[in-house]
């Protein structure tokens, strides 16, 4: 029985090595699957046959997560899906919107280099260490995440912590198990779970995914749904009449007749899927990165070397400086394609029969494009597939380089109607991510080790281990002292 996501993309993946083949299809009950493993053959059903695999498939996990289909990533093609991702691209995640949250991601990355900071000048019985000639310990995996969903926390509720936070910057009990049911909802989602091939099991819970996505829930909802909920009433009694943060945009958006044009559920529903996007790409594309990095130093000495040159020492790296760190993108591309957060695309399914590439697709089919294979396909990527290298994504000519890839040669946004709306604010996360990690600190192995061990974990695809590296701070004192 294929228990969860890894197990079963392993199977398909070995069994697309034995047929040699960049296209299979299996049966699970009575779906049809569709794995793709070739950037031809994936842009064939993303772009020229983007009308028909437009859907989404139903299963118990993506129905337990958006509230009963009220949101729009796990949505199947309909009514409710054009309503949503007409309202996320035009009235959340526009470019005006976007210029709208610029003080309050910048917060979150000050906040960032305040808590690693605050890491690396606090020796281990809590003093403070401002000399800094050893450095300290710091979990890579905590920063980077808690950095995604302060982010993402901010521009929504305009709120970085829940409770009181921890006093150096870092995330509060509240935060940590926030973030944790976050990431056992992505493991559980569209997880193989036998309920959804074989209806009749359908309530049984066989594999137990059901209970642990409900128990993830009742987590999330009891952080969320006060603050939307006190929200909503702050807007109907006329206490709040200006909006500060998504979650007020949401609440006014009315539909032509004057009404609300989201309901509190739909609200609800969608601030979870939002952070559901935000949080598991760019922290585990950074955490590789610098893992990679610490293996290769020239690599982490190049990315050093270019936000030197392009913002200098005197300040930290502002947005404004994304578009001439291509070396940092680079490396966020590489990851992307060497260490995707998925083995597979978020599902698309087919509305009616289609052929592609000459195999006949029936309707109703589940279209898998494989991350993992499209990153590392040998056709493809013909230098050494397996090893990261950031050069490969640098432009002769010197052009900015951008973290989509419109040739799905791997899978970083997507294309098409389905193609991710984020791509603007998760490449500002990402980027900044990165940048921030390296200019404001140097990097290095914990003494008792020379290299960093580069294994995907048993059950999904992060490093089997936190990373956790050694950080000195590398600018002058006081370009640390935000206000
Ligand atoms: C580095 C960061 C991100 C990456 C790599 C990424 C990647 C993706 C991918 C691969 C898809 C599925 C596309 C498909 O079905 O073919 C997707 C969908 C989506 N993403 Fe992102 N995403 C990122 C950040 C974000 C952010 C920050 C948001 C919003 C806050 C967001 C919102 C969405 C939405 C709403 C969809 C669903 C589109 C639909 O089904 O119509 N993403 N993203």
């Amino acid at each position: 029985m294929l228990s969860n996501k890894l197990s079963a993309s392993r199977w398909i993946h070995e069994l697309m090595k034995d047929l040699d083949t960049e296209i299979a299809c299996v049966r699970l009950g009575n779906v049809h699957v569709i794995a793709v493993s070739s950037p031809t053959i994936a842009c064939e059903f993303l772009k020229k046959k983007d009308d028909v695999f437009v859907s989404r498939p139903i299963s118990m996990s993506s129905y337990l997560i958006s509230g009963g289909y009220l949101t729009t990533v796990l949505v199947p093609m309909g009514e409710q899906w054009s309503k949503m991702r007409k309202m996320i691209s035009k009235d959340l995640l526009s470019p005006i919107k976007h210029r709208w949250l610029h003080a309050k991601r910048m917060e979150e990355a000050d906040n960032l280099v305040r808590y690693v900071y605050s890491q690396c000048t606090t020796t281990h019985n809590g003093s403070n260490n401002n000399n800094n000639d050893e450095g300290g310990f710091v979990n890579l995996r905590i920063a980077a995440q808690h950095f995604c969903g302060n982010v993402i926390r901010k521009i929504i509720f305009n709120k970085r912590y829940f409770g009181e936070g921890g006093k150096d910057g870092g995330p509060g009990y509240e935060e940590i198990e926030h973030m944790n049911a976050l990431f056992t909802l992505l493991k559980y989602l569209y997880a193989f779970s036998v309920c959804d091939y074989i209806p009749w099991l359908r309530g049984l819970d066989l594999d137990g995914h059901q209970k642990k996505l409900k128990d993830a829930m009742k987590i999330i909802n009891k952080y969320h749904d006060s603050i939307v909920e006190g929200r909503i009433k702050q807007w109907k009694e006329g206490k709040k009449t200006e909006a500060e943060d998504l979650l007020d945009v949401m609440i006014s958006l009315k539909h032509p007749n004057n009404n609300s044009l989201l309901t509190s559920e739909e609200i609800k529903a969608q601030i979870t899927e939002l952070m559901l996007a935000t949080v598991d790409n760019p922290s585990n594309a950074a955490e590789w990165v610098l893992a990679e990095m610490l293996n290769q130093p020239q690599l982490l000495q190049k990315a050093t070397e270019e936000v030197d040159r392009v913002v200098g020492n005197g300040r930290m790296v502002q947005e404004s400086d994304i578009p001439k760190l291509n070396y940092i993108k680079a490396c966020a591309r590489e990851a992307f394609r060497l260490h995707p957060v998925a083995p597979f695309n978020v599902p698309h399914v087919s509305l009616s029969d289609a052929v592609v590439s000459n195999h006949f697709i029936p309707k109703g089919s589940q279209v898998l494009l494989s991350r993992q294979q499209l990153g590392r396909n040998p056709k493809v990527w013909k230098d050494e597939p397996h090893v990261f290298k950031p050069e490969r994504h640098l432009k002769d000519d010197g052009c900015d380089v951008y973290l989509s890839e419109p040739d799905l040669k791997f899978l970083s946004f997507s294309v098409g109607k389905r193609g991710c709306p984020g791509l603007v604010l998760g490449s500002t996360i990402t980027v900044m991510l990165l940048a921030r990690l390296i200019h404001g600190f140097s990097w290095s192995t914990p003494p008792d080790r020379t290299k960093v061990e580069l294994v995907e974990s048993e059950t999904d695809l992060l490093l089997a281990h936190p990373l956790v590296a050694i950080a000195k701070p590398r600018l002058p004192r006081e370009v640390y002292l935000f206000d």
